[in-house]
């Protein structure tokens, strides 16, 4: 069941962590029903080839189990066993709505043996050390004020050399696309979004965290201080997102 429209939302560099975190569940209750549809739509379905080339990178080789944070409705985790058949996946996800919006495709796609949706935090995660070969998150980490813990916790749970793939929305370089760019995210798409969604403000929210987060030296400079290896930034679609790829 989706809630009703939600007010304007305080500028994400004006927002405390409690703050930030109850907003990002009212907007994730409130647009499920639109969000794969809106995904689609606003990134004229280039999310789909990120999230392709996501699944393509990992590398099972232990457990053969991967663990989807902050899963939404579950694509990355559904991308991953269509991908590898050999695997299995767990999607967590902190609204609920998100989370039975995914169960309903996964058993439409009569997946249900390969993929299980569940809730979990993703910076509390409820799982031992040492159990999963690849964690990742798409589009979660911007939504997260604790990066660190999260990344911690994803690093906790694969095993020793097991792989983190953080799949994030980023501006592009400076120059003229990002002007651009910038043009669509601050003033097209909340536009665009208005006539699509009962939360409209859910996409001011978007623009203003994509222009807060991390640039991806600084972002880099986060992975390496939490102590992964290895770490690579493959910036797609001219930057407007970036794949890290790191190992325990
Ligand atoms: C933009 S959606 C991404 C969903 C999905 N990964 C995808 O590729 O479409 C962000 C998701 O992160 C979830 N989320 C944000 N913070 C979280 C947290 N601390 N723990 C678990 N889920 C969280 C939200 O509920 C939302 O479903």
């Amino acid at each position: 069941m989706n809630k009703k429209p939600t007010n304007d939302y305080p500028p994400v560099n004006q927002m405390n962590q409690a703050q930030k975190v109850e907003i990002v569940m009212d907007i994730f209750s409130s647009i499920t029903n639109k969000y794969d549809f809106l995904n689609r739509f606003l990134s004229l379905r280039q999310d789909l080839f990120w999230r392709k080339k996501t699944v393509e990178k990992m590398r099972f080789f232990k457990s053969f189990k991967f663990l989807d944070i902050a899963t939404g409705t579950g694509d990355l985790a559904i991308d991953a066993v269509n991908m590898h058949p050999e695997i299995k996946a767990t999607g967590l996800d902190f609204v609920q709505n998100m989370i039975d919006y995914g169960n309903v495709k996964i058993k439409d796609q009569n997946l249900k043996d390969r993929v299980d949706l569940k809730w979990g935090d993703a910076t509390d995660i409820n799982y031992e050390d040492n159990t999963f070969d690849v964690t990742a998150m798409a589009f979660g980490i911007r939504n997260i004020p604790d990066k660190v813990k999260a990344l911690t916790e994803m690093k906790r749970v694969v095993f020793p050399d097991g792989q983190i793939l953080i799949l994030e929305l980023t501006t592009p370089d400076p120059g003229f696309f990002k002007n651009i760019y910038s043009f669509y995210l601050n003033s097209l798409l909340p536009k665009i979004a208005k006539r699509f969604t009962a939360n409209p403000a859910a996409y001011e929210y978007l623009a203003d965290s994509i222009m807060n987060f991390p640039t991806r030296s600084e972002f880099i400079s986060l992975l390496d201080s939490i102590g992964f290896k290895n770490i690579k930034a493959i910036p797609l679609s001219l930057g407007i997102c970036t794949l890290y790829i790191a190992y325990k």
